[in-house]
C-alpha cells in the first residue's frame, strides 16, 4: 500500500513540476510582454480581419507540419540568417498578436516567418499554393487545388483568375479563381514579416 502511494505522489509530483515549468514559469518570464510604439503605431503590427482568418485556414492546412516560424537565436546558429529567411533572430514579442503560434518544429519546407518580405507579389503565393510544381520543379510541396475553383468564364474574364501554364492550365473559356479562405491565407502570409525593431528594453526578461 505505501508503495503505491509513493508511485501515486511521484506521478503527481511529475505532473505538477511540468506544469510549473511550462505553464507557470512561462507566465511568469513573459506573461508581462505588451505591445511597444513604434513610429508607425503599435509593434508588431495587428492583423487586419482577413489575416485573422488566414492563420485558421493556415491551421487547418497543416501547413506547420511541413513549415517552421521562428528565426533561430545567433548563439545556436547562423544558419536562417545565412538562408535569407529573416533579417534578425525572433524574439517573443513578435508572437504577441497570435492567437496561436505556428512555431513549427519541422522544416520540410523554408521557414514561413518572414515570407510577406520574401515574395511580395500575392499571385505568386496563389501559384504556389494552387500547384507548387509549377513554381518548383519536383515540388513536394501538397497542392491545395480544392482552395480554388474552376468557372466558366462568362464575358470578361475574372481579374482574380489565377495565371497557370502548360499542363495546369483550365481548358479553353474555363478560369481558375481563387475562394475566401486562400484569399484569406494570401493575406495572412503577406503579413508574415518582422521588419521592425523593438526597443531592447521591451523584450528582455524582467
Ligand atoms: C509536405 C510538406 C509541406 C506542406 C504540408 C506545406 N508545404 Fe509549403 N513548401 C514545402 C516545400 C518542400 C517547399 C519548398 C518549395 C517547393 O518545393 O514548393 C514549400 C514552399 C512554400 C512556400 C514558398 C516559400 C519560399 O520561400 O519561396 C510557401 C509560401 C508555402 N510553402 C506555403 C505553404 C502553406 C501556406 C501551406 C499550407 C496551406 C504549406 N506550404 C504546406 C512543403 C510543404
Amino acid at each position: 500500500m505505501n508503495q503505491l502511494r509513493s508511485l501515486f505522489l511521484m506521478i503527481a509530483s511529475f505532473f505538477f513540476l511540468s506544469w510549473f515549468g511550462i505553464v507557470i514559469y512561462s507566465y511568469i518570464h513573459l506573461g508581462h510582454l505588451r505591445s511597444v510604439a513604434g513610429t508607425d503605431g503599435l509593434l508588431p503590427p495587428e492583423y487586419n480581419g482577413s489575416a485573422v482568418r488566414g492563420a485558421h485556414v493556415y491551421a487547418v492546412n497543416g501547413c506547420m507540419t511541413c513549415h517552421t516560424q521562428q528565426i533561430r537565436q545567433l548563439d545556436v546558429t547562423h544558419a536562417d540568417i545565412d538562408r535569407k529567411w529573416g533579417e534578425r533572430p525572433s524574439v517573443p514579442l513578435d508572437y504577441l498578436r497570435d492567437r496561436t503560434a505556428f512555431l513549427g518544429n519541422i522544416r520540410i519546407g523554408p521557414d514561413l516567418s518572414n515570407i510577406g518580405m520574401r515574395l511580395t507579389d500575392p499571385m505568386k503565393l496563389y501559384q504556389h499554393l494552387y500547384e507548387p510544381a509549377q513554381m518548383v520543379e519536383g515540388s513536394i510541396m501538397p497542392s491545395y487545388r480544392y482552395l480554388f475553383h474552376l468557372q466558366k468564364i462568362q464575358g470578361e474574364p475574372s481579374a482574380y483568375a489565377i495565371v497557370l501554364v502548360g499542363p495546369h492550365a483550365p481548358q479553353l473559356g474555363y478560369e481558375i479563381v481563387p475562394t475566401r479562405d486562400v484569399q484569406d491565407l494570401v493575406a495572412y502570409l503577406l503579413s508574415l514579416k518582422h521588419n521592425y525593431t523593438f526597443p531592447e528594453e521591451s523584450h528582455t526578461a524582467p
